[in-house]
């Protein structure tokens, strides 16, 4: 049996670790909350402040560990695929080199520059203020204003969306500067988010169902940016509202990306997630993660039929296998987040009659503790469901219906994957 270590305890790391024992692995995780599913299919685990590289490399040599994967972003930032390596255990995520895809906004913006990678947008970095005012001031145009680094998706603001004018762009824009010494601007685009994440290793990459994820936190996309309230994925692997040629485009991007690393000698090996927009110029690069994303790995790795810990193995051995295949099912996740979330959030506990649930819902834990009838909800995230039907508007509706199994003070966006939203959605296609 492989023993395979497992870092982050969110709803992301709850998937992954079915997958891991659903496949014959032997977990071993290391997250900092007590996370009840993860802890209950763990043979061992270690509550620990999860950037301690130190302590969770002294865990895996002691445990025998075999192979890791690192879920949370922030973790990628730090010397533990390193330290794993030096100890002779195989990683299937990135390298903190690789990894700046992610942590660095604007090594993505010069790889596709470099490169010559379609679907790039207008950006520049500022370090200094005098440049960065004397921009904003002769420019008409709208801009996204971004930390270089990690944002935990809370740190974008957007120009006509969270920014009323360049007055305020400049302010959000000097305050970043003050604080990170520089700043990305990015030209605003338009148009319907997707998310394409693939599987690679370093050379390869294998794609799985296109996703939308939701962001604000409240119903019809307002209110403050999350880390996400939940996302969609349909039945063909595609998104009735995206055309299948922005599949393909957004496919042969993210082979590019993987191509282009390792003709700069920094090979990308884990999976990679780029979030695009179809625009009315056709599809763009948002951004592009350096890991699973979160919600939407809940929903592909709900669907995933195949030997995951096989597939772990292949990324990271530079051989990957594509004997996997999707659940031809569309699948609707909706997550149950303390009131105030957002804002001002306010947790308590939430209870679960979980012999109640349909079978074609799943439940995954986040940044919880309790058990897993009797959850503690921390600020953020508390529980994926996901509901798997036919179509988005029925598993939307398998959501709901399974929500008189959760009881207590709890916020979740109903609207996510809706009739209502779909079809306004299909409506703005027609007329795109
Ligand atoms: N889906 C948002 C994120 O994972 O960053």
């Amino acid at each position: 049996m492989s023993k395979i270590l497992l870092v982050g305890g969110g709803g992301r790391e709850d998937a992954v670790a079915r997958k891991i024992v659903e496949s014959g692995g032997e977990l071993y995780a290391a997250l900092k909350n007590e996370n009840p599913s993860v802890l209950e299919l763990s043979r061992e685990h270690l509550i620990v402040n999860e950037l301690d590289y130190s302590k969770i490399t002294e865990f895996a040599v002691k445990n025998n560990i075999e192979l890791a994967f690192i879920g949370p972003d922030p973790v990628l930032d730090t010397p533990l695929h390193e330290e794993l390596t030096r100890n002779n255990i195989l990683v299937a995520s990135p390298s903190r080199s690789a990894a700046k895809l992610e942590t660095s906004k604007s090594y993505m913006r010069d790889l596709l520059t470099k490169h010559n990678i379609p679907g790039n947008i207008f950006s520049r970095l500022f370090t200094n203020q005098s440049d960065l005012e004397a921009f904003l001031t002769s420019e008409n145009r709208e801009f996204a204003v971004k930390p270089v680094g990690l944002t935990g998706g809370k740190g974008v603001r957007v120009m006509g969306l969270h920014l009323r004018n360049s007055t305020e762009a400049l302010a959000y824009a000097k305050e970043i500067l003050s604080k990170d010494g520089q700043v990305m601007l990015e030209e605003r685009i338009t148009g319907e988010e997707f998310s394409l994440q693939v599987f690679t290793d370093g050379n390869k990459v294998a794609p799985t169902p296109l996703a939308q994820d939701f962001k604000r936190a409240y119903e019809h996309d307002e209110g403050p940016n999350t880390g996400g309230m939940g996302s969609i994925t349909d039945s063909d692997g595609l998104l009735p509202f995206i055309p299948a040629k922005s599949y393909d485009f957004a496919l042969s991007v993210m082979q590019k990306i993987a191509s282009s690393m390792k003709d700069d000698g920094n090979p990308f090996k884990g999976i990679m997630y780029g979030q695009f927009m179809e625009t009315a110029d056709g599809p763009k690069v948002v951004e592009v993660n350096a890991r699973f994303a979160d919600p939407e790995s809940l929903n592909i790795l709900s669907l995933f039929r195949g030997d995951f810990v096989e597939l772990l193995y292949s990324i990271a051995e530079g051989k990957l296998r594509t004997d996997f295949s999707f659940r031809q099912s569309a699948s609707v996740l909706k997550y149950v987040v303390p009131k105030g979330y957002g804002t001002k959030p306010l947790p308590g506990t939430i209870s679960i009659d979980l012999d109640s649930m349909s079978e074609d819902v799943l439940l995954y834990y986040a940044a919880v503790s309790g058990t897993k009838e009797k959850v503690q909800m921390s600020t953020s995230r508390s529980l994926a469901v996901v509901g798997m039907a036919p179509t988005i508007e029925e598993a939307s509706a398998k959501v709901e219906e399974n929500l008189k199994n959760i009881r207590g003070e709890y916020y979740l966006r109903h609207d996510i994957g809706s009739r209502e939203m779909m079809a306004e959605k299909m409506r703005n296609f027609r007329k795109s």
